[in-house]
């Protein structure tokens, strides 16, 4: 008898760990239960996938969505479905909401209002504070929690960790992996006047210098090896903190965002003014071109979008008023995939950036790669299309894209996840059934 699947993917052409190849996929209860010649098999949904490359399901370790207390920007549901329709599976949401997420009460109000809500599966991160300090390694094993987060220096909200001692107690308390906004917060102090005096977005990398980002992510790998913790260093904006993080490979993971490897100052912020505004800066080309030189050595585990939304009205605010962050989950594959269309990365080493690496970095259980026994999460894309980029196709409830306007080759067509199309061609499912991550390291024992 042929055998029978809940969903067939067929005739695509798989991203996995044996390489790029044509393939079915079949799933069976949200799970991938054969990779391969399916030729005789059934299934209750096909999905003719000849022409589309099949990606493990891509995963976004940085997003802020805002909610609860900033609703006007974006929420969970606007967020989760700008994710599936940029080709995103599973999302790590930002603790720097109001109130922050900084106990179990709120982290369980996050994950309520997720459920029913989100498109995409999810997990949020705990804020790290010299106030929760000591709980933390409780709070970071909480179900839904992907791991604690903390900011060296002020950025959006008020989560702030800038003294080497809170650091230390911080780093000293917890076991997993520490994701970092590495921001020397004394010296953005010393320096903000640069920014007032200048009243223009093109003094952000000024003020915020590389300096100010070395100078931090040096303390924090100083003290991580005091203290024996590992620590995920979030959006990497030097070629100086590339060359030094690569020594700390050992203990330390490197982010970049698709915004940092494709825009540069000073024509960010000629064309787009504050909206090119984020924190840490975009920077002139040469960092730009070492980012890249870590992408291509090895040294980046993982791209994230930093999606962090804030309205037009907020953005038009005189700088430095006008608020830092830019929207960017729908955009990263797209934005990345024409990187790929362009050579400058291969379509495995995006996988790895995009899928394997979060897996592998934070312990998520049974997902970020192809292969039987893992959820059936797919990305499934076309290398050859080539769409434009626009506000107006945005989820995002700020209405816009940094990107809008840019041409690119390469686009998602459809999102998979547990075996569901959750969105084909821009349609999206009847509705929203995302749910939490789990990880392995906390998964309760029988
Ligand atoms: O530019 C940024 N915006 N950087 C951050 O670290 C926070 C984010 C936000 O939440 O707006």
């Amino acid at each position: 008898m042929a055998e029978t699947f809940d969903l067939l993917l067929r005739g695509g052409t798989l991203v996995t760990h044996n390489g790029i190849g044509l393939g079915d996929v079949g799933v069976r209860d949200g799970r991938t239960a054969a990779i391969g010649d399916l030729a005789g098999a059934d299934a209750d949904q096909v999905v003719e996938a000849q022409g589309l490359h099949i990606l493990p399901g891509v995963i976004d370790t940085q997003v802020h969505f805002r909610e609860p207390g900033n609703a006007q920007k974006e929420d969970l549901e606007a967020g989760s479905r700008g994710a599936v329709l940029g080709g995103v599976t599973a999302v790590f949401e930002m603790p720097n909401t109001a109130p922050l997420t900084t106990n179990p009460e709120a982290l369980a109000d996050k994950l309520a209002r997720a459920r029913g809500r989100m498109w995409c599966e999810h997990a949020f991160y705990m804020g790290g504070t010299g106030e929760n300090a000591e709980q933390l390694a409780e709070l970071e094993r909480l179900p839904g929690c992907c791991g604690v987060k903390i900011f060296m220096g002020s950025s959006t909200g008020n989560l702030l960790t800038e003294d080497d001692a809170t650091l230390r107690r911080i780093l000293g308390a917890i076991r997993r992996r520490c994701a970092v906004h590495a921001e020397d917060e004394p010296r953005l102090k010393e320096r903000q006047h640069l920014a007032v005096e200048a009243a223009d977005p093109a003094a952000h990398p000024l003020w915020r210098d590389p300096e100010t980002a070395l100078r931090a992510s040096k303390r924090l790998i100083a003290i991580a090896r005091e203290t024996g913790a590992r620590v995920h260093v979030l959006h990497i904006t030097t070629a100086e903190e590339i060359r030094f993080l690569a020594q700390h490979k050992d203990i330390a993971s490197v982010e970049v965002t698709p915004q940092h490897l494709t825009l540069a100052a000073p024509d960010c912020y000629t064309d787009m003014g504050s909206r090119a505004q984020m924190n840490p800066p975009i920077r002139d080309v040469s960092h730009r071109d070492g980012l890249w030189w870590g992408l291509d050595q090895g040294v980046v585990d993982v791209i994230g979008s930093d999606h962090a939304p804030h309205t037009l009205a907020e953005k038009a605010q005189t700088y430095p008023a006008s608020p830092s962050g830019m929207p960017g989950v729908q955009t990263l594959l797209p934005i990345m995939l024409d990187h790929t269309a362009a050579g400058r990365l291969s379509l495995l080493r995006l996988m790895d950036l995009t899928s394997a690496g979060p897996a592998r970095l934070f312990g998520i259980a049974g997902k970020g790669r192809i292969a039987v026994g893992y959820d059936g999460d797919f990305t499934l894309v076309d290398l050859q299309a080539k769409r434009r980029i626009l506000d107006q196709d945005m989820a995002n409830l700020s209405g816009w894209t940094p990107f809008h306007n840019r041409e690119v080759t390469g686009w998602p067509m459809a999102t998979i996840i547990r075996g569901r199309i959750v969105m084909r061609e821009g349609d999206l499912a009847a509705k929203a059934d995302g749910r939490p991550l789990r990880f392995g390291e906390t998964l309760p024992r029988a």
